[in-house]
């Protein structure tokens, strides 16, 4: 069994973010999405891992998979154009060389390891397993209708009439069948290969496609609210009170991680947060479910249900709730009244 991360794509629904870093390498709980995917994937003992990386963003990936040592995988980089999941297995034929594999995105995160799964699919001997999640809005992802027993009938990538309330989830086992249905397929509405079509197609065919529901969590991580979803379950999940950094005159409540050299001074720090190491808060409070990346610097400021990458510095700011902070950035208040002065990226957005 191979594996094969996707962790191209163009990542435009989280832009700015994604001009200068891979969506996949946002930090929840302040680590790359990209790290809990590949920790699963080590879990269920797979050594070759294909990353599927994109031309705008792959440096950055590289940059952080390295060789795959950390996890113990032999990793083989491959570059696509996106052009849909359909089109990333393509491209990576020559990797997966008609083995078997599990293929997971690089930006979806659920709670339940893939161990299972792969174990299900082999000793089934089948073609492809899927992984469905009850989702409250179909219409954002490709759906499955199942019959009475629990086979699948039809899938449809975002249904503009709900077929089922059944999320296929970004964990996809295949076998070499799977290169068959590819070929068969046509670039769908929006230009793209999907897989939804070449799994639809393997059903046509009449290979051995199974479907199995995910009991616990799944997050998607396209956007910037499902990046603060993930952040809090991840924070909910992983963080354990962990206290390096050094605190004064302040409150630490609850499940909080501080990391070397963090200082905290005259403020409160409510769990499950995380602050990264030699981060600077002052007069402040860091609510639940908050990230701060490392070398930030927080003054007189409020902060609740937030990712904050590194260096960033919010001074003087009332209030902030479920923002998501690039690197470097800066939040500053001024001293002109109802008049707010903005040096915005391309594609930023304000609420205010
Ligand atoms: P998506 O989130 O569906 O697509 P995207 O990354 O292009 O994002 P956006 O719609 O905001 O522009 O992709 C799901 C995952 O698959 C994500 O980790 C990126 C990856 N991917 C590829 O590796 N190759 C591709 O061709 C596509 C479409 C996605």
């Amino acid at each position: 069994m191979k594996a094969l991360v996707l962790s191209g794509g163009r990542g435009s629904r989280l832009r700015p973010l994604t001009f200068t870093l891979a969506k996949q390498l946002i930090p929840v709980a302040n680590r790359p999405i990209l790290g809990y995917v590949l920790d699963q994937v080590a879990e269920a003992g797979v050594k070759d891992v294909g990353v599927i990386i994109a031309p705008e963003t792959g440096g950055y990936v590289k940059e952080y998979v390295k060789d795959g040592a950390h996890w113990g995988f032999n990793v083989t980089y491959i570059l696509q154009e996106p052009l849909g999941l359909a089109h990333a297995v393509k491209t990576a034929n020559e990797f997966l060389r008609k083995e078997d594999f599990v293929m997971c995105l690089g930006d979806n995160l659920q709670g339940q390891g893939i161990v299972s799964f792969v174990e299900k699919f082999e000793k089934e001997g089948l073609d492809a397993l899927i992984l469905l999640k009850e989702v409250d809005d179909p219409s954002k992802f490709g759906v499955a209708m199942l019959d009475e027993k629990g086979n699948i009938i039809k899938l449809v990538e975002k249904p503009k009439e709900p077929i089922s309330n059944l999320a296929i989830v970004g964990t996809y086992l295949f076998s070499n069948k799977i290169h068959d249905a590819i070929e068969r397929i046509k670039p769908s509405w929006r230009g793209e290969l999907e897989i939804t079509d070449a799994i639809q197609e393997m059903i046509n065919l009449g290979y051995k496609v199974k479907a199995e529901i995910l009991k616990t969590w799944w997050l998607d991580t396209g956007k910037k609210d499902d990046v603060l979803a993930a952040n809090a379950k991840i924070l909910d999940e992983y963080i354990k009170r962990e206290i390096e950094g050094e605190t004064v005159n302040s409150t630490v409540e609850g499940r909080v991680k501080i990391e070397k050299d963090a200082k905290i001074v005259n403020s409160t720090i409510r769990g499950p947060a995380v602050v990264g190491g030699s981060c600077q808060i002052e007069n402040s409070f860091i609510g639940p479910y908050t990230s701060v990346g490392k070398n930030t610097k927080i003054k007189n400021s409020n902060i609740e249900y937030c990712v904050i990458m590194e260096n960033a510095q919010i001074i003087d700011v009332d209030r902030i709730e479920e923002s998501l902070i690039g690197r470097y950035a800066k939040v500053t208040k001024n001293n002109r009244k109802n008049t707010i002065r903005l040096h915005l990226g391309d594609y930023s957005e304000v609420e205010v």
